[in-house]
């Protein structure tokens, strides 16, 4: 068990504690916002899930935190701990203090009883040691202005109201968005008032040169919404002509009508000439309905890093495509009750059984390789081929495959 070096101790925090949490936040996260924004912003943090480390002369020099998320999984949701507010004072830096974190968030996890772990990586380099595997991939594009779409039906139709959110706003975009990620693996909601705040928080000093945040909005006819997106304008002339962009913050739509309402539009605002777009699912309709997407130069990057803190629980948590019986091995190094051979049994209805045994393997993996294959979106034979997985029995690599996978590519659309 990784334990702090000598003099320093991880202790708890209480809400008197956050304003020295911010501050500190911001010694480890180079932000730039002035001192007023940075007042201001409200940490959204639950306190009793957030721990700090103090150094031995009593300064702080390391925090953490999680979100109790319900994580979508493959058929089902699934109680997760989101960590985040990772950081270490620079003075304090590689001398084992986010490694004797991650221990203690790991087992409060486990007492907790939240089978999963999920979150943001700032740099790839850094979690896999941990257990995390890398689980779904965004793409992010820029789309030249009027870039074409192909049609959809009911799509012209529909009109797009514009103007700017307020707070009344939180709670009925909240809505769309709770509807329009349901059944998406890796989605999360915002499950409390200074989250769903924070969609449309909009300090001056947090805008980087840009307009105050937009609010577009397709309603129905009889006025529910069918779908929103807050964006940002950056003005600029040049001797060409105007040549602002917009920069999407979020996008949600509830049916394929309304997203491609809200993306012609998004396309076509005047004085603009390039669009740039959030974190985008693999499958995200826009990608579909692009007529050139290779002139919106789509970037690949990772979404969610996801590890199983409590195995059998994860894999019987979420449902799977094609029956399955097989014999895992699994190492893991930080949680031992998670390491040794599993039999992962999936019935007829996709839901399955996780029990230890004794028999002989048919896989031999690390857990990070289950974490990245867990939400459906990253395939166990693309690991197998480059040499993570031990395939012990022939043909186990894709039967486990084709059982794991998700037909909706997974996506986390907001970085927490
Ligand atoms: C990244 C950060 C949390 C690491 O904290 P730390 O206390 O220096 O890390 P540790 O000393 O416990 O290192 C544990 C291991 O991770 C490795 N590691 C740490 N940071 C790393 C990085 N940025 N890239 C690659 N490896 C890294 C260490 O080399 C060490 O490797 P080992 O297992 O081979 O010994 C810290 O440098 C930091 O706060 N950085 C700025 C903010 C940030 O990036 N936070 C993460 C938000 S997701």
């Amino acid at each position: 068990m990784p334990t702090l070096p000598p003099g320093y101790t991880l202790r708890p925090v209480d809400d008197e504690f956050v304003p020295e949490l911010l501050a500190f936040d911001r010694l480890v996260f180079p932000n730039g916002l002035d001192d007023e924004t940075a007042d201001r912003w409200p940490y959204p943090v639950p306190v009793d899930r957030s721990l700090a480390v103090d150094a031995p002369d009593g300064t702080l020099a390391a925090m953490h935190g999680s979100y109790e998320f319900t994580l979508n999984v493959p058929g089902a949701t699934v109680p997760c701990a989101g960590l985040t507010w990772v950081g270490v004072h620079p003075a304090h830096r590689r001398r084992g203090l986010l490694r004797a974190m991650i221990d203690a968030h790991l087992r409060r996890s486990t007492a907790r009883g939240e089978p999963v772990s999920a979150l943001f990586a700032a740099e790839a380099a850094i979690y896999g040691r941990f257990g995390y595997g890398s689980a779904a991939d965004d793409v992010r594009i820029s789309a030249p202005r009027r870039a074409p779409l192909r049609p959809v039906p009911g799509s012209a139709e529909l009109t797009v109201r514009f103007g700017s959110p307020d707070a009344g706003d939180t709670e009925r975009l909240d809505a769309v968005h709770r509807a329009a990620v349901a059944g998406r693996p890796g989605a999360v909601t915002r499950d409390s008032a200074v989250l769903r705040q924070l969609r449309v928080f909009d300090p001056s000093g947090a805008r980087h040169g840009g307009e105050p945040l937009r609010l577009a909005t397709v309603p129905d006819h009889d006025g529910r919404l069918r779908g929103y997106a807050l964006l940002r304008r950056h003005e600029a002339w040049e001797p060409a002509g105007p040549r602002s962009t917009v920069t999407v913050h979020e996008i949600a739509a509830l049916d394929a009508a309304a997203a491609h309402r809200l993306w012609s539009f998004l396309l076509d605002l005047d004085l603009t000439w390039r669009v740039d777009s959030p974190r985008l699912a693999v499958d995200d309709p826009v990608l579909q309905l692009l007529v050139d997407r290779r002139a919106t130069t789509p970037q690949l990057s990772d979404n969610l890093w996801l590890r199983l803190v409590d195995l059998p629980a994860a894999l019987s948590a979420r449902t799977y495509r094609a029956p399955l019986d097989l014999v895992l091995e699994v190492a893991d190094s930080l949680v031992e009750q998670n390491a040794g051979r599993w039999r992962l049994t999936v019935g007829p209805t996709g839901s399955a059984e996780v029990t230890s045994t004794a028999a002989a393997a048919d896989l031999a993996l690390d857990i990070r390789e289950l974490g990245a294959a867990y939400l459906g979106g990253r395939s166990l034979r693309a690991l197998a081929d480059t040499g993570l997985i031990d395939e012990r029995t022939a043909g186990a690599v894709d039967a486990a495959t084709v059982a794991f996978m998700s037909p909706r590519a997974p996506l986390c659309d907001w970085v927490f």
